[in-house]
């Protein structure tokens, strides 16, 4: 297989298109930013290692029955998959109260949720990528009905799975962000990555934050913390 051109350069990633109809290959970038483009910087390695985790990641969720986007990793940076209809939604899922929630709800950071919460941001750079609802969603025609139920489905499924899976290596999954598109029948698949990059992982003894807040917050140990976590993913 072989890359044509650059479909689109993201923060994070290239998406190329390639001599195979309906297929895309995805590079994984070092570059890291936050604060929506407002902080840019390098994480060494990054790219391989978000590579690596995706891709054990998507392959862990096929075997519980979740269908993703990803076919192959093809190299240290990237991988081949399915090209799809994006959905402009970046849809959050949290066990525990951080970050953007934690300011909004007033709640200290760390405090249990008594339910999985799920939001949507609508994924758009100029406004910000602002929390929307399911009304929002609906004027915006971004999506159905039928397919935000599906969406909600998959991601508490995807919550569940990722989460035993996570204690089992003494971290605890606060929070993450998941992206789905349509394939060539209409239906809905997740898409993007599954990496530091868009999760929180925390340490369960020790609240250690293994994730990307260390870039965000300028808490040092950035590299370390995304190798320790492919680590223990991975062994
Ligand atoms: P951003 O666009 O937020 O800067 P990235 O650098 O991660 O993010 O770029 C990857 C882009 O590719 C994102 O816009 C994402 O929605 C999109 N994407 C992810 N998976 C697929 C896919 N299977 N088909 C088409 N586009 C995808
Ligand atoms: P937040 O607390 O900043 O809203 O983030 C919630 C989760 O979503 C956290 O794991 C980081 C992830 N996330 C992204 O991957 N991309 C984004 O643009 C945002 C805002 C959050």
């Amino acid at each position: 297989m072989e890359k044509t051109k650059v479909l689109y350069e993201g923060k994070a990633k290239i998406m190329y298109e390639t001599d195979e109809p309906g297929k895309l290959i995805v590079y994984f970038k070092d570059d890291a930013t936050a604060g929506n483009g407002a902080k840019k910087g390098t994480i060494e390695g990054k790219g391989s290692i978000n590579n690596e985790m995706s891709a054990f990641f998507f392959k862990m969720l096929k075997d519980h029955g979740i269908n993703s986007h990803f076919v192959e990793k093809i190299n240290d940076r990237e991988m081949v998959v399915k090209s799809l209809d994006m959905i402009a939604l970046e849809v959050i899922v949290r066990n525990v109260a951080a970050g953007s929630l934690a300011k909004r709800l007033g709640f200290p950071e760390g405090t249990p949720l008594k339910t999985p919460v799920l939001e949507y941001c609508y994924k758009n750079d100029e406004l910000g990528d602002p929390i929307v609802n399911r009304y929002h969603i609906m004027v915006l025609d971004v999506a159905s009905v039928n397919e935000l139920d599906e969406i909600e489905h998959i991601s508490f499924s995807v919550n569940q799975i990722l989460s035993n899976f996570l204690r089992s290596k003494n971290i605890n999954l606060i929070d993450f962000k998941l992206e789905f598109g349509r394939d060539e029948n209409g239906k809905i698949v997740l898409a993007d990555e599954i990496s530091p990059d868009n999760c929180r992982f925390w340490d369960i003894t020790t609240n250690e934050k293994l994730d990307k807040d260390r870039f965000r917050r300028d808490m040092g140990g950035v590299e370390e913390a995304y190798q320790e976590m492919l680590k223990r993913v991975t062994a």
